[in-house]
Order: structure tokens, then C-alpha cells, then sequence
């Protein structure tokens, strides 16, 4: 162990016995040691991390304001001008206590700095490797679109509904006038999709749906959506997507894939429930049969036709309501992803 030399002396006047002496090594090793707590405090638990960094910085800007108020106030109203004496022990004890949380508060602020960077570089770390990509794949009124809002809502990931995509192309094709079946307009129209337009009201609906199944035939349109849709899964901490081919062509490497069913029969009941809630006049046997087209083309199409991939986990929702099937759903999510 080399000479004590304390940091001042060292910051007044440094020289090569600074680098072995405890005095001056001491608050750079308990600064790495804060890093390497928080790096390790934000894998254990990242609310509890952050938690400890907000009331870190209150505590510290909060010492820091009162010492600074206090050392303002005695140089205004001086206490030995006050008791009339000069260098009393009341106020050496008052500059002493005001100087010391000065100090303190500062030195718990580098402190609460460091812990946070080591906290910040871990996440960043992380979020590269534990990127959770969720595909959840279904025939038309399966409730896919329900349960991966609320997987995404839980793991607070973005989501995609990519059935909104060709939903939009449709719009589009025939707002120009164009033919469903025309190739190169559904092709133009899907490489100059406004993706903010994706929220407008008029893509709900049968009608928008039927019209997205036909231009989700075209292998060109499908290729025009492809980057779009992967690039919203290549995101830090990873999505929820949800469509026909999202686990087998846009994100196979997803790490979970489930794909969600239910008989034509109760689709098109639930289905048919919405529409009368909503006060639509529809009958049931219109929407089975909707919902009987949709599957046809959407299954026995050529490129990319909807299917489970190999490695999905299949989740028949014929018997559970939409509370049960959230559950079974995160219980999939989870099983994978303590796997892998
Ligand atoms: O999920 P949805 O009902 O909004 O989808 C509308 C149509 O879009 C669907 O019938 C087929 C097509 N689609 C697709 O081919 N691939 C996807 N990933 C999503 C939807």
C-alpha cells in the first residue's frame, strides 16, 4: 500500500504516490462500485431500480438546496454578528454542518450518477439480448387481435396488427378506382402506404376484410409490406405481431409463436355479437359465411398462406371467453420464454 496522501492534496498538488494511495483511490472505487450495483440492481428488478434512482436524486437535490439555502443565510445574517461574538461555537458548528451536507449532497449525487450509468449501460445490454418478438397468427375473428393488444399491453411492447396493412391497401386500390385483382396498382398502392392512416375507422369492418384477403393474394404486395412489418419487430425490446404469416414468413425467429383458433361456428357467433352490439344489421349465416370465404382464400392461397408454424403453440379458444384466453395465452408466453 503506498503513502496516505488525501484527494485534496492530491487534486492540489498530484504526483505519482496519489496512484497507490488509498486517500485518493477511495471515492473512484466506491464510484465503479456504484456503477456495478446498479448494473446488477436493474437485472434483479428494473422498477425497483428506478425507484431507487428517483428518490436518490430527490434526496440529493434536496440536502443539496437546504445546505446551499443555509450557507446563504449565514453569510447574510452572520450568527457571531447576531450573538456578538467573533468565531463562536454555536456558528463554527453551524458552517461545519451546512459545509458537511454540502458535501454530503454532492458526493450522494456522483454516487446516485454512477449507479444510474451502470444501470442505463445494463438495459442497453439487455435490450439486445432479450429482444421478445411474439407472433400471433389466426383465422379471421379468432380474437388474435384482442389478446395481442393485451400480451402487448402486459409486456408493455408495441404491437401490430399487419391485417390493418392490407386492410389499407385495399382502401387505397379502390379509392383510385383500381381493380382488387390488379396486380400492379395493389403493388403501387402497398408501396406508398401511408402507415399513420392505419387508425381510420373505415378499415374495420367485413367489407374491409374481404377486400384485404384479395390483395393479400398478390405475392408483390406482400413483398412490398414485408420490411415494414419486420423492421416494427426489429425493435430494442421486441413486439407483438399478429396476422396470418407473421411466425412462418415475417418473423420466424420469433422466440414466441402461437397461433389461435376457434370452430367457424363460434367466429362467426362472436363476430355476429359485435355487429348487433354495435347496432348492424347483419344475420348470422352472412357472417359464417364471410368467415368461411376468408378462411378458404386466406389458407389455400399460394405465398405465405395462413398456417401455424411448425414451432407455434396452437390455442383453441372454443371454449374460453376472452379472460381465459389472455390466460393461456401469457402462460405460453411465459413457458417459452423461461425456455429460451
Ligand atoms: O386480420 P384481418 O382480419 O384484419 O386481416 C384481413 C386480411 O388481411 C386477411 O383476410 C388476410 C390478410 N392478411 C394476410 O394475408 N396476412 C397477414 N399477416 C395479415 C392479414
Amino acid at each position: 500500500m503506498g503513502n496516505f496522501v488525501t484527494f485534496a492534496e492530491c487534486v492540489n498538488s498530484p504526483s505519482s504516490a496519489c496512484l497507490t494511495s488509498p486517500g485518493f483511490l477511495f471515492p473512484f472505487v466506491m464510484f465503479a462500485m456504484l456503477v456495478a450495483v446498479g448494473a446488477f440492481s436493474v437485472r434483479q428488478d428494473r422498477t425497483r431500480y428506478r425507484r431507487l434512482v428517483k428518490t436518490g436524486l430527490w434526496a440529493a437535490f434536496g440536502v443539496l438546496f437546504a445546505s446551499l439555502l443555509a450557507i446563504g443565510y449565514f453569510f447574510v445574517f452572520d450568527p457571531d454578528a447576531a450573538l456578538g461574538v467573533d468565531g463562536s461555537a454555536l456558528s463554527q458548528t453551524l458552517w461545519l454542518v451546512a459545509i458537511s451536507a454540502f458535501g454530503g449532497a454532492v458526493a450522494l449525487l456522483i454516487g446516485i450518477l454512477g449507479f444510474a450509468l451502470g444501470g442505463r449501460v445494463s438495459q442497453i445490454f439487455m435490450s439486445q439480448d432479450a429482444a421478445l418478438v411474439i407472433a400471433i397468427d389466426g383465422p379471421a375473428a379468432s380474437g388474435k387481435g384482442t389478446l395481442a393488444k393485451r400480451i402487448a399491453a402486459h409486456f408493455d411492447l408495441p404491437c401490430l396488427d399487419t391485417g390493418l396493412l392490407y386492410r389499407a391497401v385495399a382502401r387505397d386500390v379502390m379509392a383510385l378506382g383500381g381493380n382488387l385483382e390488379d396486380a400492379k396498382t395493389a403493388c403501387d398502392a402497398a408501396r406508398l402506404l401511408d402507415a399513420t392512416t392505419l387508425d381510420d375507422p373505415s378499415l374495420r369492418g367485413p367489407a374491409a376484410g374481404d377486400a384485404a384477403s384479395i390483395v393479400a393474394r398478390i405475392p408483390a404486395v406482400r413483398a412490398a409490406l414485408l420490411d415494414y412489418q419486420r423492421a416494427f419487430a426489429q425493435q430494442p425490446r421486441g413486439a407483438v405481431l399478429d396476422g396470418r404469416d407473421i411466425g412462418t414468413v415475417v418473423c420466424p425467429d420469433a422466440r414466441v409463436k402461437i397461433f389461435v383458433t376457434a370452430t367457424a361456428e363460434e367466429r362467426a357467433r362472436r363476430r355476429h355479437l359485435e355487429h348487433v352490439g354495435r347496432g348492424e344489421t347483419i344475420s348470422y349465416d352472412e357472417v359464417l359465411a364471410d368467415i368461411r370465404r376468408r378462411d378458404a382464400r386466406d389458407s389455400g392461397r399460394d405465398i405465405a398462406p395462413m398456417g401455424a408454424a411448425a414451432d407455434a403453440i396452437v390455442l383453441d379458444t372454443t371454449h374460453l371467453n376472452a379472460e381465459q384466453a389472455f390466460e393461456a395465452a401469457l402462460a405460453m408466453v411465459l413457458q417459452r420464454t423461461a425456455k429460451s
